[in-house]
């Protein structure tokens, strides 16, 4: 009811299963069915959370009238089985569910979560685009801001979720296990108004992956050049893999939108794969874009929407389609050969209205109408899709939550990703093409990352000791041409002559207090010519242009949008491309930069932004909190 007010109206549909004492409970059909092993020690600690959620129900009522609430919760992490494609598989997952829990806040409101951790992993939650104003510590970058929370121990994140409306979402920041271990945050305006018609209902759709193998494994094998093996098994929308995976014949759940006519449905898109970008669509319905990466844009409708890898879109749907059963479709695209290529993922769900009547024309029971989906190699779409996106800055004025674009730039930066190979046992020189003295990794500016194992960079730098770090260079050493084609690998390795010499090292590059920092980010065909969804953790930044082939400044900078770009917090460098973004660096801490692309991220393809605190309280990061996870070794 709270929750109903609250949302001004709408109410945010979750995708069953509740918490796993639900499905630990006495059905052991129902248990059977979704394929959960009953976890009894999690119940009792559920009771505790328990106790949050009723919180939660009360600080949510103090939320209507203006006031900022606490929105608290526990996470209990641990390993449960669940059962797909005639599989068994040993998962990582937050109170027994995949998705994991809905975290729902107001603008302003405080989010507590206590983290208990009861899985054999060291494990960090991220809390993917939130701002973490002088928070950092909060953050949850395994090795960049805290070290990570060890078997057997709980550590208690804090932040606010202030000066941003939209959606982001969680999830886990070590090795490969964010695959089962996310979730979905909702930041609702405190005035209960968007500035769009007001939705009937929210639905969070999370499009991910179910991987059947170890992850901790495919992170290591990553991390020493990949191995094309390594693949998940299925797309995955709301952790349901839909009618077109099936076992000896028996179709996997759809998620099932229930949908009544004339109302107005807010999906909340989230990509949380760890391998592609995905393309969505609903038969028979348009979409209109209004917000991406919890920032505001300017409607526009479209049938097709693109979702980078770690970025979240949010449209709005009027189920105005003669009452029938739609498909709602989510398509993993990839980059055409040369590049080598890795099996279709597409997962799908049913949109279904309510009292179909009987006599509805070609409505069978049986067969939805399915969207006609773009190609899978089709890398034009999302780029203009992408490019299409402007920001809901008006002139004289917009969003309160929309700057403007700062003209002054402090700080430039040229980035080049791609892949180099490196010599095996620290040797400085090898046999590169084909032979196994060399193996790949991913780089920027050449410098491949190297995530720290004793100190989380952001305890090195408040103390002062403990982890030696580079300059991230602000230019490649060599131009070349970075988008020729003849550079994409045809097979893994089969270029190797031609990567260059790269080296690890933990790079980071410092910014004063309120430097204003363009980085434009050039895509190489080196790294097969995938695109690369960059993430940059406690700041927004706004996209000011993308192009195909190599940037340009003399002529690229004329096709700048400083009047009214999108704000993100992941920006898709387009396939044989570049993209310019620029943002004010007045968040004090270390701030990870990286691709979204798992095997990007394990390869190297990151580094660290460190932001200097400011002259004042209000500016200075505090210290640590002291429950902040100490690191084993
Ligand atoms: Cu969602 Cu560091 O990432």
């Amino acid at each position: 009811m709270h929750e109903r007010e609250r949302a001004g109206g709408s109410v945010l549909l979750t995708w069953g299963g509740g918490h796993c004492c639900a499905l630990a409970g006495a059905d052991p059909a129902a248990q059977a069915k979704e394929g959960v092993e009953a976890n009894r020690s999690i119940c009792k600690m559920l009771s505790m959370a328990a106790g949050a959620v009723v919180f939660f129900a009360v600080a949510l009522s103090a939320a209507t009238s203006g006031d900022t609430a606490v929105v608290e919760h526990t996470f209990i992490v641990s390993q449960v089985r669940m059962r797909h494609l005639c599989n068994d598989t040993l998962v990582t997952v937050v109170n027994g569910q995949f998705p994991g829990p809905a975290l729902e806040a107001t603008e302003g409101d405080t989010v507590v979560v206590h983290l208990v951790n009861q899985s054999p992993y060291g494990i960090t939650i991220h809390w993917h685009g939130v701002k973490q104003r002088l928070t950092c510590w909060a953050d949850g970058a395994g090795m960049i801001t805290q070290c990570p929370i060890q078997p057997n121990t709980t550590f208690t994140y804090r932040f606010d979720v202030s000066g941003q409306e939209g959606t982001l979402w969680w999830h886990s920041h070590v090795s490969a296990l964010r695959a089962t271990l996310h979730g979905i945050i909702v930041i609702r305006p405190r005035s209960g108004t968007y500035p769009f018609p007001k939705p009937d209902v929210e639905v969070p759709v999370i499009i991910g992956e179910w991987w059947q193998r170890d992850l901790i494994k495919v992170d290591k094998n990553f991390s020493i050049g990949g191995s094309f093996d390594d693949n998940p098994a299925a797309a995955t929308i709301n952790g349901k893999l839909g009618d077109l995976y099936n076992c000896s014949g028996v179709a996997e759940d759809n998620f099932v939108l229930d949908v009544e006519p004339g109302k107005t449905y807010l999906l909340r898109l989230v990509n949380a794969a760890l391998f592609s970008e995905y393309y969505f669509k609903v038969a028979g319905h348009k979409l209109t874009v209004v917000g991406a990466d919890a920032s505001y844009l300017r409607p526009f409708t479209t049938e097709v929407v693109a979702v980078a890898a770690g970025e979240t879109i949010d449209v709005l749907m009027v189920a105005d389609a003669p009452p029938c059963r739609y498909y709602m479709a989510a398509l993993a695209n990839q980059p055409p050969v040369p590049d080598p290529q890795i099996p279709v993922f597409i997962s799908r769900g049913v949109v279904q209205y309510n009292n179909i009547p009987s006599d509805a024309q070609n409505c069978t029971e049986k067969s939805p109408l399915m969207p006609e989906m773009p190609d899978q190699h089709d890398t034009i779409t999302t780029f203009y899709f992408h490019g299409n996106l402007t920001g809901l800055q008006q002139p004289g004025g917009g969003h309160p939550l929309l700057p403007q674009v700062r003209g002054r730039v402090d700080e430039r930066l040229f980035l080049t990703l791609g892949k180099g190979s490196m010599c095996t046992h620290n040797k400085t020189s090898c046999k590169r093409g084909g032979s196994n003295e060399s193996f790949e990794v991913a780089y920027i500016n050449n410098v491949s990352f190297h995530l720290p194992e004793t100190t989380a960079v952001l305890e090195a730098r408040y103390y002062g000791s403990g982890v030696a770090v580079e300059q991230l260079p602000s230019m490649p050493p060599r131009a070349f041409n970075f988008t020729d084609t003849a550079l994409i690998p045809v097979v893994p390795g089969g270029k190797m002559e031609e990567l260059e010499p790269t080296r690890k090292a933990t790079t980071t590059r410092r910014f004063a207090h309120n430097a204003t920092v363009e980085v434009v980010f050039q895509s190489t065909a080196t790294m097969q010519s995938d695109s690369n969804p960059m993430h940059l953790h406690g700041h927004d930044f706004f996209v000011l242009a993308q192009g195909h082939g190599n940037y340009d400044a003399g002529r690229d900078v004329r096709s700048y949008n400083l009047v009214d770009p999108p704000m993100k917090n992941t920006v898709q460098v387009p396939r044989l491309g570049w993209a310019a973004i620029r943002f004010v660096a007045d968040n004090p801490g270390a701030w990870f930069l990286h691709c979204h692309f798992e095997f990007h991220i394990a390869m190297g393809m990151a580094t660290v932004f460190e932001v200097d605190s400011g002259p004042t309280l209000e500016t200075t990061l505090p210290p640590p909190p002291s429950d902040l996870p100490k690191c084993t070794r």
